[in-house]
């Protein structure tokens, strides 16, 4: 009897291993690869993207969030940042090409602002050095703010009173505190704050039930494809140049209008033809259309795009989902500062 009990015990015992701890297991230490994997290619956001030439402090981004509202530093008291870069749509604008003041068109799609600060540079083609060097040349820039001068952009500051309040408060000690380079490190301050973690920073964080088992294959496959290879960091792009079209002609297959050089505008080299900066892809299921022409609608177009001519392979359909389903996992929380409306400075 006493035998009998313990060969009765046994297999129970084994059978419970193999069902639910074994299975268990092994599901665990398969999301524990995967995040090992994934922290070392692409990694969860910071806090904020900080710089040694403009450190970040709250007066700072108090007027630079301010200053992003405001139109009336603009040729025809129409255009502010949150014009082309609107927070409710993820600071893009939707549009094909971007459209400024007397409804002047851009040349390129615009890509948004969150998480944008700590790339090599910023604009597609890399012709602005960090945001600072990027919002200081907005303002006189012909299809963006369109003034003629920075002067003309320190005048029309200088004449709301408060402006003077917020610019010294934000840039003590300094005996003329109202300059385009103090709007343009205010600006940049704000940027360096909008970082929106998601499901994907959770899940790396030890959060399992973060992403779907959909969004696991995705990021599996993405990081098997060969995608890492150009959209690392934690921003999952940013960091390169690379030319648009590797394996053929990226306008046989976006199917643009214009052909656009990229880079080769800015470095005038040969080998510059076709090359843009590697986007980053945090929140692009959400800013429509893609590349740099705004070309392709469909988030699943740009991706099956990509794996035919970035890296040569023709996607299956279930990959493609699986790595789309993945990049939904991208889209983060818009922080609470950035979803409050600033009332913007009376005049004098
Ligand atoms: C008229 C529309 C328009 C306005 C106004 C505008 N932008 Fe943009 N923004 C764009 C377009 C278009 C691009 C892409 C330009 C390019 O790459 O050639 C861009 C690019 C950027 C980038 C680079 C992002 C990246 O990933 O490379 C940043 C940062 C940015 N804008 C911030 C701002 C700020 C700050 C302001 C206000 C000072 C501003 N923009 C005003 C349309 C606009
Ligand atoms: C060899 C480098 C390289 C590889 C590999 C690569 N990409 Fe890209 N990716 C780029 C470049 C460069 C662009 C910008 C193209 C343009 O619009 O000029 C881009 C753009 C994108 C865009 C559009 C982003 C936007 O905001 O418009 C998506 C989405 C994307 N890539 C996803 C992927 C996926 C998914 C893979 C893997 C299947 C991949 N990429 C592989 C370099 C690469």
């Amino acid at each position: 009897m006493r035998v009998t009990s313990t060969k009765m015990h046994t297999p129970w015992f084994l059978v419970l291993l193999l069902v639910f701890v074994l299975p268990a297991a092994a599901f665990a230490s398969g999301d524990e690869a995967l995040i090992t994997r994934a922290s070392q290619v692409l990694g969860p956001l910071p806090a904020s993207m900080p710089s040694a030439e403009n450190p970040i402090t709250p007066e700072k981004v108090a007027l630079g969030k301010i200053l992003f509202w405001e139109p009336r530093i603009s040729i025809d008291g129409t255009v502010s940042c949150s014009k082309c870069h609107p927070i409710p749509l993820y600071a893009a604008d939707g549009l094909r090409k971007s459209v400024g003041h007397n409804c002047k068109e851009n040349p390129r799609n615009d890509p948004t602002v969150f998480n944008a600060a700590n790339q090599i540079s910023e604009h597609w083609i890399g012709n602005r050095t960090s945001v600072e060097d990027q919002a200081k040349q907005a303002v006189t820039g012909p299809p963006a703010f369109g003034m003629p001068s920075y002067e003309s952009v320190e005048k029309v500051l200088r004449s709301y009173w408060q402006y003077e309040t917020l610019f010294r408060a934000a840039f003590p000690g300094e005996k003329e505190p109202v300059t385009i380079d103090n709007f343009a490190k205010a600006v940049g301050a704000f940027e360096r704050t909008l970082v929106t973690p998601g499901p994907f920073d959770a899940f790396l964080k030890g959060s399992r039930d973060a992403m779907t088992a959909q969004q696991k294959k995705g990021l599996g496959e993405f990081m098997d494809q060969g995608c890492v290879g150009c959209h690392f960091s934690p921003f999952a792009g940013g960091q390169m140049y690379q030319k648009f079209g590797l394996f053929a002609p990226y306008w046989q297959y976006t199917k643009s209008e214009k052909i656009d050089e990229g880079r080769y505008a800015v470095t005038k080299a040969e080998n510059d033809k076709y090359v843009f900066k590697v986007p980053v892809l945090r929140n692009v299921a959400m800013t429509r259309p893609y590349f740099h022409d705004g070309s392709v609608d469909r988030l699943e177009d740009a991706v099956r795009i990509m794996g035919k001519i970035q890296l040569g392979k023709d996607l299956s359909q279930g990959q493609v989902q699986g790595i789309v389903a993945f990049l939904h996992a991208l889209t983060g929380k818009i922080p609470d500062n950035a979803l409050s409306v600033p009332i913007l400075p009376s005049l004098k």
